[in-house]
């Protein structure tokens, strides 16, 4: 097995074994999975959105429901192919009800995030939402730069990585335009930026 597969599938046993997190017993209670990512383990860039939602704990798979609609139009619309790209979450588990992660909930996964970045080695990650943006801004040590997401969506930072120059790029999250077309023309705006990335 590819060596950045086998890794990956490491990440993925430990996951699934994650009792300690406050979101293993509501996984286990209702049935679904862990969300890991998907995606090229040699992708150029990488996807970062908040946390599984219903469509997808159930089927153990990222952005398949009607956030993953809009991310295909998306990526469409950039002429990007979804299966060239790697596409994950930063808590890998459904928060109830679709609530927004808790910090102690971003505390437990985010350590498996940072393992996919270092094993794929993108050159662009691009957060979807405020969550995945604040986190990886921090993680880059660009947190005294973050101001809104408003503010920061279609801006392309630079920072280092363990393995070398990465850029990134701050979107909204896709789920923002379901039902609001004017936040959909921002994102096809943004999403045109990445196409230079391919
Ligand atoms: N929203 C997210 O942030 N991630 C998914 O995988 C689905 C919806």
């Amino acid at each position: 097995m590819d060596n950045r597969t086998e890794q990956l599938r490491k990440v993925k046993e430990e996951v699934l074994e994650l009792k300690d997190s406050p979101l293993y017993q509501e996984r286990v209670k209702n049935g679904v999975f862990p969300v890991i990512g998907e995606g090229s383990h040699y992708a150029k860039i990488m996807f970062i959105g908040e946390a599984p939602g219903r469509n997808e704990a159930q089927t153990g798979r990222p952005f398949c429901g009607a956030a993953g609609k809009i991310l295909d139009e998306l990526l469409a619309s950039a002429g990007i192919d979804r299966q060239e790209v790697y596409v994950t979450n930063i808590v890998k588990d459904r928060p109830p009800f679709n609530r927004d992660p808790l910090p102690e909930e971003i505390k437990v996964y985010a350590h498996f995030l940072d393992r996919q970045v270092d094993i794929i080695q993108p050159e662009v990650i691009a957060t979807l939402g405020r969550f995945s943006m604040d986190y990886v801004m921090r993680k880059f040590g660009l947190g005294p730069v973050i101001t809104s997401i408003s503010g920061m969506h279609g801006k392309i930072f630079s920072a280092e990585a363990s393995y070398g120059p990465v850029k990134i790029v701050p979107l909204y999250h896709p789920a923002v335009a379901v039902y609001n077309n004017g936040m959909k023309e921002a994102l096809i705006t943004d999403f045109k930026i990445l196409k230079n990335f391919k």
